[in-house]
């Protein structure tokens, strides 16, 4: 707020751009899971990107994905995915241990990348991938969706405003109940499962994006029947007196809320945190609240992060300023000190 100023500022709108704007690639994906269905699904629905082919290990699974979707070539192996002229860009959508080797595949065939969530297991890998990108000036970017939201958006103009004043504390959470007979690529060991990667990612983005380099960092674990780790909390704090407190678990389902103080005010991002929501901000000591509201459409917005990454393509950027590559590598780093001082060891560290 402007010194001497009584009003409280109205939050601001989203400046996304129209998906429907951006220049329409080519892309390719690997991997047929769970998030590779709902990432074409929300950007056919939302954009003009278009899909050309699909790889998996298996050629009948590749074949089967491509019909349901409608995807012209399918592949039984990533690499001849990435040997297809036709491709621009890469969406890498394959578990967590596979990203370092799809994304290298790729950008050594010469192809721009979209790397889904964790960029790779840990910081050396994430840094393995951003040089490789870099060493070829090609586009490169970790698929975290949440940056890429309109609600991000108000978010991130709300911080750049200065309307909270001096934040020292971000509170944040990821929970999600998993069935220990489900079978989830979560509970396996040797696909660095657990809780951190695939959900603890988001309040650490969080936490490190706000506020900035953690010069500290605690955490105590609880272990899983499955043999993964369960359940971690975390404390982080950085140099200029910022703490933040986190927690991520696949015990049950947890608020999964977002809180960010400052001296002037406070931003509560409701659950889902990381998906499309509202966000609201009280003014410190009573006044109005103001709020920024969105239909909660959840993994439809998964098509922001498409659009954000043809534009950049189509610029010649090599990296986008919403999730720059190095916010994806001081994340890894936080969560490698999170398990280094609990005992969380990943396969082939
Ligand atoms: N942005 C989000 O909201 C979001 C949500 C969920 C997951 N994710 C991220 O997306 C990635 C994939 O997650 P998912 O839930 O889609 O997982 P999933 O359903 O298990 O799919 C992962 C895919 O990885 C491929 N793969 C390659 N090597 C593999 C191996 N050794 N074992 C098993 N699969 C292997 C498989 O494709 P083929 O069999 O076809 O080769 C498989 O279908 C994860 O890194 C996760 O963090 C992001």
């Amino acid at each position: 707020m402007t010194p001497g100023s009584t009003a409280v500022p109205a939050l601001p709108s989203p400046r996304t751009p129209d998906p429907l704007a951006a220049p329409a690639l080519n892309w390719g994906v690997l991997g047929t899971g769970w998030i590779a269905e709902r990432f074409i699904g929300s950007v056919r629905r939302h954009t003009r990107q278009r899909f050309a082919a699909v790889a998996s290990r298996g050629a009948a699974r590749a074949e089967e994905f491509a019909v349901r979707h409608d995807i012209t070539r399918a592949y039984g192996s990533y690499e001849e995915l990435v040997a297809d002229g036709s491709v621009d860009v890469v969406y890498v959508a394959t578990e967590h241990t596979a990203h370092l080797t799809c994304a290298r595949l790729a950008l050594e065939a010469g192809k721009h990348v979209l790397v889904e969530k964790p960029l790779g297991i840990n910081a050396a890998q994430a840094a393995e991938i951003a040089r490789l990108a870099s060493d070829r000036g090609l586009f490169c970017a970790e698929a975290l969706w949440t940056f890429f939201l309109p609600r991000f958006d108000v978010v991130r103009q709300v911080l750049d405003s200065g309307m909270l004043g001096e934040v020292r504390s971000v509170l944040a959470d990821m929970g999600e109940y998993f069935d220990p007979a489900g079978g989830h690529r979560i509970l396996r060991a040797d696909l660095a499962g657990g809780p951190l990667l695939d959900l603890g990612t988001y309040p650490v983005s969080l936490a490190t994006w706000v506020l900035g380099r953690a010069e500290t960092v605690q955490s105590s674990g609880v272990q899983h029947p499955a043999g993964v780790n369960g359940q971690v909390g975390a404390v982080l704090n950085t140099e200029r007196g910022g703490q933040a407190v986190l927690h991520t678990t696949l015990f049950g389902d947890t608020p999964t809320t977002a809180t960010v103080a400052g001296t002037e005010g406070t931003l509560h991002l409701p659950g889902p945190f990381y998906h499309p929501g509202d966000v609201l901000f009280t003014p410190t000591g009573g006044g109005t609240p103001r709020t920024y509201t969105e239909p909660r459409t959840a993994h439809e917005g998964l098509h922001f992060e498409a659009t954000e990454v043809a534009r950049c393509i189509k610029n010649g950027q090599l990296e986008t300023p919403l999730r720059p590559l190095a916010d994806s590598i001081a994340t890894m780093r936080v969560m490698d000190e999170i398990r280094h001082r609990c005992g969380i060891d990943f396969p082939g560290e």
